[in-house]
């Protein structure tokens, strides 16, 4: 066998062993993540307008909500028992699973089910919030898409977003310290407004 050979028949083995091992750590996230794809949806679209999109939001917020889920630091009736038992490593493999996939858009959406419309454009916000939302943008990014430190905000749900500002508000979401501070410095009614501007985006 010339040494050339056989350089091509090692390249060849490794390249199928990595191409099997590949697959078989995708199949076991592909495979818990059906637990997800319940409410989630199987096509990114989540079953009600209170279940966040998770296709395509940050890998590393995914994480940090899995992980404080886990811990409790962030009570969830939902989430709280489906994450117990799923180990640290598995959930980022989970966080990174979905985060690789492409946020549904209104294009896939089926008739009635609730997708952010686009990927952030440039539409104006209302008038009175537009001065609001600016301090938004250093941490959730200035379309909105997000980026480190703050999750993605564009085309999640207005029920979503809201409850969620509510949330840190009224102290019942606790996982984030400046988040608390700054809803609270809005009103009830600049909340809607803004979680209504941000679904559509
Ligand atoms: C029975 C329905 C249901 C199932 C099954 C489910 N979720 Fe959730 N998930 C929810 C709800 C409801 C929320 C919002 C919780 C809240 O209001 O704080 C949520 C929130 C989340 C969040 C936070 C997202 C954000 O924007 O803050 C992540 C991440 C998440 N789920 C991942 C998962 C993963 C991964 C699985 C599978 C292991 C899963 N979920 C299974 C209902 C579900
Ligand atoms: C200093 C950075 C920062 C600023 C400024 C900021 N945020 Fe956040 N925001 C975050 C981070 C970080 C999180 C994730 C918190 C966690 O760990 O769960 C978050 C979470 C959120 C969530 C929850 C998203 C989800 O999927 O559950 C909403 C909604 C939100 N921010 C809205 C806003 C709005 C509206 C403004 C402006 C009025 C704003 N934020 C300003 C950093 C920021």
């Amino acid at each position: 066998m010339s040494k050339r050979y056989a350089a091509a028949v090692c390249a060849a083995i490794g390249l199928l062993a990595g191409g099997l091992r590949a697959p078989a750590v995708a199949a076991d996230a592909a495979a818990q993540a059906q637990a997800c794809d319940a409410c989630h949806g199987g096509d990114g679209l989540p079953i009600s307008a209170t279940i966040p999109i998770i296709w395509g939001q940050q890998s590393s917020y995914l994480y940090k909500e899995l992980h404080d889920f886990h811990s409790g630091d962030r009570k969830s009736p939902i989430m709280a028992p489906l994450v117990h038992d799923i180990s640290l490593d598995d959930l980022r493999t989970l966080a990174n699973y979905f985060a690789a996939k492409a946020w549904p858009t209104s294009n896939t959406a089926p008739a009635g089910r609730v997708a952010g419309p686009s990927s952030g454009d440039a539409t104006p916000p209302p008038a009175e919030i537009a001065d609001k939302i600016e301090m938004c943008k250093a941490c959730h990014q200035p379309n909105f898409t997000g980026g480190d430190p703050g999750p993605r905000l564009a085309g999640l749900s207005a029920e979503y977003l809201a409850s969620q500002m509510h949330a840190f508000a009224d102290g019942t979401r606790t996982n984030n310290l400046d988040m608390p501070g700054f809803m609270r410095a809005l009103t009830v009614s600049d909340r809607e407004a803004i979680a209504k501007y941000l679904s559509g985006l």
